[in-house]
């Protein structure tokens, strides 16, 4: 079964999130997020406009250094101060029935039976409707928050991961059978020779379970992942039914998304068992003039310094030591092994000019963003669809005001071209409004109900468990 393309909003519990400065404009609900309602309106006006879900980015620590240490990132506002997204979930769930909720946490905060059971007393109170971002956590500084001298290797993260993980499946599909919940009032709650203890022991973590929570409706919640690199793409195609992705441009997304389809096959998967989700901010105006006039708008609140701050910590180099008006090559000749972002821009510096620093941010600002009418902006989304993605990661330049134009003005345009819902599908959970048809839980070639073999056979017939009942 198809279905139309799938749309999230991309928000954080945060006062500055990735445009940075717009906290600043005078009709930002962002700056007061520490207010429930600006959450629970925002979630209900998600389910006006029948997005599949609100997924909320995550970070446990501050980002690298910007001239040297970390004060503009408390004047940014940039992530700093920043709540907890697992927490918000429960309250969207109680004025919303339709929405997915997905959030992000890393595989360095939480030990994963306490993550597991958190996860699955959510599905339990949305009935179904929540996704897990997996990250494995780029920043030193929240390593140092959690005991771990410094940055973890890049591919040793991915093997935390795909520890962590194999914990988690253990406890979500592994640990109880689907008749162990019993509820019988003349006999049993629960039936212990179908409730399994998993001993796990591996390299970082021995859990021996069983699970607290009974099966929730997915078991697993819907899993997301946004690796980039080769090992990041690899984890993202053995375990990820939806990637996020921030490609500057739609060629360079057809090559993900063929390269992920490619590798989610040879792991035994189908091509369509991953959505890609590609993160696009839309400004959007009745007149293609409006539309421009609102984008420079936006742009008189955009602070550079808060921009090149958030590229510093992503891209490990401290920009804050050129000025704004510094010739980027200037600063190619200085760094040695300059990124490919910073020779993206230069190349594409209009003839006879040359890019300077300040221009990175504004350019980097400027990547993801499609301004227009609702039909031009339709088309964009169009040319994106036929470039590989299943759907958006919607972001937002102000809230709610970018999802309110889009929902109110876009979104009809694009259910009269059939790419956008008009009404939830059949089936409660977040997993069958991505997957039409599938059922709730993940489907038998995903590596984690492997771990179902816990009921079958006993642990000890698992390759990587050393269990018994
Ligand atoms: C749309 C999107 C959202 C992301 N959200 C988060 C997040 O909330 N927290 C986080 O620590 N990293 C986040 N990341 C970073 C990725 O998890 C990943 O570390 C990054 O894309 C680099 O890939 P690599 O780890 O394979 O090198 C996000 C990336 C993208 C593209």
């Amino acid at each position: 079964m198809t279905r139309p393309l799938i749309y999230n909003a991309f928000v954080m519990n945060t006062a500055s999130h990735i445009t940075h400065g717009l906290w600043r404009h005078p009709e930002t609900r962002q700056r007061d997020f520490n207010q429930l309602d600006v959450w629970t309106d925002l979630a209900k006006l998600l389910e006006r406009g029948r997005f599949d879900a609100l997924f909320l980015a995550d970070v446990v620590g501050l980002y690298g250094n910007y001239r040297g240490g970390w004060e503009t990132y408390v004047r940014e506002g940039l992530q700093i101060p920043s709540n907890d997204p697992s927490v918000l979930i429960s309250a969207l769930a109680g004025v919303t029935e339709n929405l997915g909720l997905a959030f992000t946490s890393s595989v360095i905060q939480a030990h994963p039976f306490e993550f597991a059971r958190r996860i699955s007393t959510l599905d339990h109170l949305t009935n179904g409707r929540v996704g897990w971002n997996i990250v494995t956590n780029f920043q030193e500084n929240a390593h140092r928050n959690f005991g771990i001298d410094g940055l973890t290797e890049h591919d040793e993260r991915y093997r935390h991961g795909e520890e962590y993980v194999e914990v988690a499946y253990k406890l979500w599909e592994g640990s109880w059978e689907d008749d162990a919940l019993l509820r019988d009032v003349t006999g049993s709650y629960s039936d212990p020779s179908k409730i399994h203890k998993i001993n796990h022991a591996g390299e970082r973590y021995s859990v021996e379970g069983p699970h607290l929570p009974s099966p929730s409706p997915q078991r697993t919640p819907v899993l997301y992942q946004a690796g980039a690199s080769a090992a990041g793409r690899a984890f993202a195609a053995r375990h990820a039914e939806g990637v996020f992705t921030m490609a500057a441009d739609r060629e360079t997304v057809r090559s993900i998304v063929q390269d992920l389809r490619r590798q989610a096959v040879a792991a035994g998967r189908h091509a369509d068992d991953l959505k890609v989700l590609q993160g696009l901010t839309f400004v959007v105006g009745s007149t293609e003039e409006e539309a421009w006039r609102r984008d420079a708008e936006l742009d008189q609140y955009l602070s550079i310094d808060g921009m090149l701050a958030h590229m510093s910590g992503a891209m490990g180099l401290d920009l804050g030591f050129s000025e704004h008006d510094e010739p980027l090559t200037e600063l190619a000749e200085r760094v040695p092994g300059v990124q490919s972002i910073v020779q993206g821009v230069i190349d594409a510096a209009p003839k006879g000019t040359r890019a300077t620093v300040g221009d990175l941010a504004r350019v980097n600002a400027r990547a993801t963003r499609v301004t227009g009418t609702p039909e031009q902006i339709a088309d964009e989304i169009e040319l994106w669809h036929e470039a590989g993605v299943d759907g958006f990661n919607v972001m937002y330049a102000i809230t709610p005001g970018s999802f309110e134009d889009f929902i109110d003005h876009v979104l009809p345009v694009l259910r009269d071209r059939g790419l956008a819902q008009r009404e939830y599908g059949p089936g409660s959970t977040l997993r069958e409004r991505l997957f039409p048809g599938n059922g709730p839980r993940l489907p038998d070639r995903h590596p984690a109900t492997k771990q179902r073999a816990i009921w079958e056979y006993g642990p000890t017939a698992l390759d990587t468990a050393v269990a018994t009942r």
